[in-house]
């Protein structure tokens, strides 16, 4: 007989292949492999009582498949099981109820009496008029009472007047995003002490976007374990995904459990799972009020975050601020320029400073070089001045994510009132105007290093550098920072010298 597993996964082939690219963009959505489900429903503790699991999205039924496999093969098997799905697409339908009745066959093949619901549609529109039924009871308020949740849910864009945003906000949660969402529901219909795994990009953990997410889901909900994946694309190898992915292991209930569980492991070739339990706190600090979540895998990690974070200064105290440049080129398309004329100053894009240094302007590039120095764009322009930039998005293949490089005034950028920052970059700024210049050279050596990159990647699974995570770095003295600026490393890329100099600077800290 096949499992309801294989059966999922056979169908998925057929289904998905009849579907195409278009479609699955479209929708956002990538079927989780076999293996993965199987890793997912490991992840659950499973008891004897009446089990009801929720899988909102729910594709051709994978990861319910995987899990009622799990709990059927626990030797304390659950009372009952009962299985709720929500899927939106027509053409999954009738393979998720197969794989739905052969999961009540393999139920009844254990003994453990087993039930389905297939709820066709709009998983957001369901789960949040069950939640709105659920407010219609006054206290004790309940919920929805499932003691399970599995979850891959769907991710893209929503727009912000579609009916998606709308549904969600009435559900307490702002987001642009949908697998938030999806999260938020389902965190909202478990049971006290409710279980949920799902696996997600890792971008909710730190960043503005999801930060109204991470306050409100995890208020509700205390993390167990996280699980990353250290190789991209190894997961949906049939699929590029090109961010990274996590499992979240999390309870419903208020109070967090002393220790969180965070592992990793090369894609999913067997047996290389690192495993390591740190103190919830070091995890998602409660007096964070960013609420960025922080895994330090291993012994490595935990030097890069006591050596960032044991440093003397917040940016504040150094008197600089950490900003993303003001001129986003399509609202500002009217005024800019290919050339740089008499009446235009320099506009700087990551790509002006591909090499490590800032070469202006590029003709090789289509990007404009230069912005028209009219009333309309004064605000878009800084004074010219000594900045530190940091590109905003490196590329997938980039060995650093964080990359800077200092902005002199000099050369063909001498004689200029004013420049222009482009918002694919952020800049180290002085209250809007130049740094000294000391201080800028300092600051690129000590963003340029390995320990902040390594610290950096803890909390940050994709390749965008927000301006709020510069902000949340602790950084060196002002006079460590000149230390720096003398070192044979300030101005170069040579990553030995920038390291050295680095950790000459820490270890003479720590003294
Ligand atoms: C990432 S796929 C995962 C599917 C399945 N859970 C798995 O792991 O293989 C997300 C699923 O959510 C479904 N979906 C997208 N938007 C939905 C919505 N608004 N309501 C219900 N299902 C939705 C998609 O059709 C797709 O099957």
């Amino acid at each position: 007989m096949e499992s309801p597993l294989a059966l999922a996964a056979r169908l998925a082939g057929g289904t998905c292949a009849g579907l195409g690219d278009v479609y699955r963009s479209g929708l956002g959505q990538f079927m989780t492999p076999p293996r993965v489900a199987g890793l997912l429903a490991d992840m659950f503790a499973f008891g004897e009582e009446d089990v009801r699991l929720l899988d909102l999205g729910a594709g051709v039924g994978a990861l319910t498949a995987a899990f009622v496999e799990k709990v059927l093969a626990c030797k304390r098997k659950p009372r009952s099981l009962q299985l709720t799905a929500w899927e939106v697409e027509e053409a999954f339908i009738e393979p998720l109820d197969q794989v739905l009745a052969e999961c009540v066959e393999a139920g009844r093949a254990a003994g453990v009496p087993t039930s389905y619901v297939l709820n066709r549609g709009d998983a957001l529109r369901g789960a949040a008029e069950l939640i709105q039924q659920d407010e219609l009871f006054t206290a004790p308020r309940k919920s929805h009472g499932f003691t399970h949740a599995i979850m891959n849910p769907p991710y893209r864009k929503i727009n912000a007047d579609s009916e998606a945003r709308l549904l969600l906000r009435r559900a307490g949660l702002e987001t642009s995003n949908l697998y938030p969402g999806f999260l938020w529901l389902a965190a909202r219909l478990l049971e006290p002490n409710g279980q949920m795994v799902a696996i997600t990009p890792r971008s909710f953990c730190n960043g503005p976007y999801f930060l109204p997410f991470r306050e409100q889901f995890f208020g509700q909900m205390s993390v167990e374990r996280l699980h990353v994946f250290d190789k991209r694309n190894a997961l949906f190898a049939g699929d590029e995904v090109l961010q990274e992915n996590l499992i979240m292991v999390a309870r419903r209930g208020a109070r967090p459990p002393a220790s969180v569980v965070l592992s990793s492991s090369d894609g999913l070739l067997p047996g290389n799972a690192r495993m390591r339990s740190v103190p919830y706190s070091r995890v998602l600090d409660p007096a964070d009020t960013g609420k960025v979540l922080h895994l330090a895998l291993d012994a490595t990690d935990d030097d890069a975050r006591g050596a960032v974070m044991g440093l003397p200064a917040h940016l504040s105290e150094l008197g600089v601020t950490v900003s993303t440049g003001r001129v986003v080129d399509f609202r500002a398309r009217d005024f800019l320029r290919k050339a740089p004329s008499e009446d235009t100053v320099p506009l700087i894009y990551p790509v002006h400073f591909n090499g490590g240094c800032v070469h202006w302007p590029c003709s090789e590039s289509r990007k404009p070089n230069a912005l028209l120095a009219v009333p309309e764009t004064e605000d878009l322009m800084v004074p010219n001045g000594v900045y530190v930039l940091v590109k905003r998005f490196t590329a997938k293949e980039e060995r650093r994510r964080v990359v800077a490089t200092v902005f002199r005034p000099e050369g063909n950028l001498a004689g200029f009132a004013s420049v222009g920052f482009e918002n694919h970059l952020n800049y180290f700024h002085h209250q809007g105007g130049g740094l000294d210049a000391r201080l800028a050279e300092g600051l690129a050596v000590f963003l340029n290093s390995t320990v902040v990159d390594a610290f950096f990647r803890q909390f940050s699974g994709h390749t965008q550098v927000n301006a709020t995570d510069l902000r949340c770095l602790r950084y060196p003295s002002k006079v460590q920072l000149y230390k720096l600026a003398e070192s044979p490393a300030a101005g170069t890329r040579d990553q030995a010298a920038i390291d050295s100099a680095v950790e000459t600077m820490l270890q003479r800290s720590q003294r």
